[in-house]
């Protein structure tokens, strides 16, 4: 099995930016696979496994995961989706090192990036939108302090990777103040242009 051929669409963005939104809404569009590792780490950390004791510890503090943790978690999830012809990546790569990885770097395996989707929200929008979220999703990670802490990883570790796929010429960049509707409108032109 090899990732190495798949069609994959990056979404960038900060915490909030509406990553896991749109992704729902692509999915169905270009018949992608949706694969969140936030979301894998929460079912790790649900069913209560040696990942997930670890994750849990780092998440609720609002750091990030350890990046070789998190691609074997990824490489392990797309190999097991047999069928399909890529993925939308929702919340990786975090970090230029991961970038790096998954264009096969000091890592066994390759997971291609044919575009990045960056979603810009400004900070007070994301505080906006987390602190709803809160009351209704419950998600551990949503309180204050640690979104807070989420946004300066986001500034530190993550925006470089605009500058990265941007000299790769594989950055498509999308105005995430309007409707979810909007949002999805503008990220179908830019990839269909693409
Ligand atoms: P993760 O689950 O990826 O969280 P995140 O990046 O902080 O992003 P969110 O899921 O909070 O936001 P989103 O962009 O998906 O927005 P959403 O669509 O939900 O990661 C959690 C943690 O896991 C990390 O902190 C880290 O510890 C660990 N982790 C994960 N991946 C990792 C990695 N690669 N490396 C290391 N560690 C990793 O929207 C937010 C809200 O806004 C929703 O309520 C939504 O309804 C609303 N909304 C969305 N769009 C709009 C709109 N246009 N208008 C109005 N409201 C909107
Ligand atoms: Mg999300």
């Amino acid at each position: 099995m090899t990732t190495s051929n798949y069609f994959n669409i990056v979404l960038l963005g900060a915490p909030g930016s509406g990553k896991g939104t749109q992704a729902n809404l692509l999915k169905q569009k270009y018949n992608l696979q949706h694969v969140s590792t936030g979301d894998l780490y929460r079912n790790e950390i649900a069913s209560g496994s040696p990942i997930g004791l670890k994750a849990k510890q780092l998440i609720e503090q609002g750091l990030l995961c350890p990046d070789e943790m998190t691609l074997d978690l990824l490489y392990q999830f797309c190999i097991s989706c047999e069928k399909t012809k890529g993925f939308l990546l929702d919340g990786v790569p975090r970090t230029i090192e991961q970038a790096k990885m998954m264009e096969g770097i000091e890592y066994p395996h390759t997971i291609p990036v044919s575009m990045a989707v960056y979603i810009e929200v400004d900070e007070k929008i994301i505080v906006e939108r987390l602190s709803k979220r809160a009351i209704e999703l419950k998600r551990t990670d949503d309180t204050p302090e640690v979104i807070r802490q989420r946004i300066m990883n986001y500034e530190a570790q993550t925006k470089p990777l605009i500058a990265h796929y941007q000299n790769q010429n594989k950055l498509l960049q999308v105005n995430g103040i309007q409707s979810v509707e909007k949002v999805f409108l503008d990220i179908c032109n830019l990839v269909d242009e693409f």
